[in-house]
């Protein structure tokens, strides 16, 4: 078996920048309901045309190739994360393909939302282990802001996504105790409809449905979320998991350099920063600068931590996610 390490990150956000009080002009809402709930500052929606899930990906893309130093003919696979897919189908990975002028590999989407890419690493690391593939883009962007309830009726999700991309490079790594030590993905199907967005789908209401109804009160294709159920699941989960993936490795909690959780709401980092007895050091957060990025919120911290030069070689990284499905995951790096 082989180890995979990353070995370039990159992110992209959209410049324009929308902060609370932007917000407030909108829908019944306030800076200070905002930030004291989920210390949220301001966020990105999408200004340019090419601001797609597709299109950020690859800028993202592009600055964690350059980094990792490997050029599109070396990419032997894709895996994509997104809920916000440019089309319903195909999925964003083969847009990708084609934009990076990658050969005809593999492109893989991921529906698995806040946890999209933590799945996407540890499929990516499955098939660099098996010796299968060397080099794997790995790839979570997101598009929120052209379909949340702006209105004071959507508040209680729209507030809280913003628009992003990060991506990672994983290469086979030559060092057998540097890269990626475990993965831990989970699902619970139970609660899928507790944050969910349900039109259109071929099991409910289609678009033809929705035009022809044309009915103000229908919310089935705005998201959903029952809030503080999904926020007492989330607290259980991320600790659940990133005690499933110390252990699966003999670690204890003093051995975490930097926990990076995706960021969801400041107040469940800081219920994990308390819980686990972490340093202010040893958690990173930009939650207040760009929300909620569901499927690219991992990367993008995780790219701005290494990039402010809080992730040095030979450190404990711990990566972990939960949300709708419900899903969630973890991923133990030793740097
Ligand atoms: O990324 C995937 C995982 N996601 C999460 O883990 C998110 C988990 N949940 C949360 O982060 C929080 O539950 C929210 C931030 C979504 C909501 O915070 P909360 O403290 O649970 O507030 P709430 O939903 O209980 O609402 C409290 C009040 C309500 O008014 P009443 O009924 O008390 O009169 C809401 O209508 O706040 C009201 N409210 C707002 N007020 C101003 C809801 N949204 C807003 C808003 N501005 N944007």
């Amino acid at each position: 078996m082989f180890r995979s390490k990353i070995s370039g990150l990159g992110y992209y956000v959209p410049e324009n920048v929308v902060t609370n009080d932007d917000l407030s002009k909108l829908m019944d809402t306030n800076h200070e309901w905002i930030v004291e709930r989920t210390g949220i500052h301001e966020r990105r929606h999408k200004a340019l045309e090419e601001d797609t899930t597709s299109g950020m990906g690859v800028k993202a893309a592009r600055i964690a190739m350059e980094r990792a130093g490997v050029e599109a003919k070396d990419i032997d696979f894709v895996v994509f994360a997104t809920l916000s897919p440019d089309y319903y189908f195909p999925g964003p990975g083969v847009l990708l393909q084609r934009d990076l002028g990658l050969n005809n590999v593999a492109a893989l989407d991921i529906r698995a939302q806040c946890s999209g890419f933590i799945y996407a690493l540890s499929i990516a690391d499955q098939y660099i282990k098996t010796g299968m593939y060397k080099t794997v883009l790995v790839v979570g962007s997101e598009v929120h802001s052209a379909g949340l309830d702006m209105t004071t009726r959507g508040r209680g999700v729209s507030v809280i996504f913003g628009d992003g991309a990060g991506a990672a490079v994983l290469t086979r790594s030559e060092n057998e105790n540097q890269g990626l030590l475990s993965t831990h993905i989970h699902s619970q199907g139970e609660h899928a409809e507790e944050l969910s967005l349900l039109a259109p789908g071929m099991g409910g209401r289609w678009v033809t449905d929705i035009l022809k109804d044309n009915d103000p009160d229908d919310i089935s294709y705005t998201p959903y979320m029952n809030g503080q159920f999904v926020f007492k699941n989330a607290v259980v989960r991320f600790s659940e998991v990133i005690n499933e993936g110390l252990e699966a490795n003999g670690l204890q909690v003093s051995d975490i350099n930097m926990l990076i959780p995706h960021q969801a709401n400041l107040r469940i980092s800081q219920f994990i920063q308390q819980k686990f007895g972490l340093s202010d050091d040893q958690v990173f957060n930009n939650i207040q600068k760009y929300g909620n990025t569901t499927a690219a919120s991992v990367p993008i911290a995780l790219t701005e931590a290494w990039e402010s030069g809080k992730i040095k070689e030979g450190d404990l990284v711990v990566l972990a996610a939960f949300g709708s499905g419900f899903t969630w995951g973890s991923v133990v790096i030793r740097w």
